[in-house]
């Protein structure tokens, strides 16, 4: 398993499951508005949200689209999102490593989780996977600022991307940082993706245990990579 193991999440996410409590912040990430924007300009109807956890993003987009699909690999982050979306979205319990979709998605989005798994590419050729030619894969990434990598130490630098490993009093997380921009566009490119758009982001999250115990800071690029040829890998 790529970063946190799939043992950890359910650990994580059974802390708050039977409260109102949530693991991740409650509001939607900032940068939705412009996602929502986009899939209405391509006129994405067919959108999957992969790692969706507890919905904080799912409400909001499954809004503006007429067939969303929001997945994880959490029992008990679903049973959240259900509450917040479930009436809007077709939610299931799947792993990114392998994705159980057949139909082509317009347009599938990674928010907030692409940094938590070691294996970068083969999340993203997942996705590529599921997404039709001239789709797009949507997703953000930290980068050098953001308070994950001041926080935590670094552990290896592999070119396009490096890997931090943030500690709190019980567990230890993977983040994955955009190192090298110029070697991660050829990453994806590599895997038929071309980027289309790319927008910085920077806000800062109140504490959420269990998760991050204090107030920290995120700067982020926002990358909309386009599927050149659905058919290439
Ligand atoms: C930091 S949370 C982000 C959740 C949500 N996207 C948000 O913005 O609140 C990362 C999510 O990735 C999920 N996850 C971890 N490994 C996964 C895997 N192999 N397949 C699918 N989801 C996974 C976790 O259960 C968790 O909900």
């Amino acid at each position: 398993m790529s970063g946190p193991s799939r043992a950890q999440w359910t650990e994580l996410y059974s802390e708050t499951v039977d409260s109102d409590a949530c693991l991740m912040p409650t509001d939607p990430l900032p940068f939705v508005d412009e996602i929502e924007t986009k899939l209405s300009e391509e006129s994405c109807e067919r959108v999957l949200e992969a790692a969706a956890g507890e919905g904080r993003n799912t409400q909001r987009l499954a809004s503006v689209v007429s067939e969303y699909h929001a997945c994880d690999i959490s029992a008990d982050a679903l049973q959240t999102c259900k509450r917040r979306a479930g009436h809007q979205a077709t939610i299931r319990e799947a792993d990114i490593r392998s994705l159980p979709y057949t139909s082509p998605f317009d347009a599938t989005l990674l928010l907030d989780a692409l940094t938590h798994f070691r294996d970068v590419e083969l999340a993203l050729r997942e996705l590529q996977r599921v997404t039709a030619t001239d789709g797009y894969v949507i997703f953000n990434m930290p980068i050098d600022g953001d308070d994950a990598a001041t926080s935590g130490e670094l552990i290896a630098d592999y070119g396009p991307v490096c890997e931090y490993e943030y500690r709190n009093d019980s567990y230890s997380t993977t983040y994955m940082f955009i190192s090298n921009y110029g070697q991660f566009c050829e990453l994806l490119s590599s895997l038929q993706l071309s980027i289309d758009c790319v927008s910085s982001w920077e806000w800062r999250d109140p504490p959420h245990p269990e998760y991050r115990n204090n107030t920290h800071d995120h700067k982020n690029l926002l990358l909309y990579a386009r599927v050149t040829d659905a058919r290439g890998n």
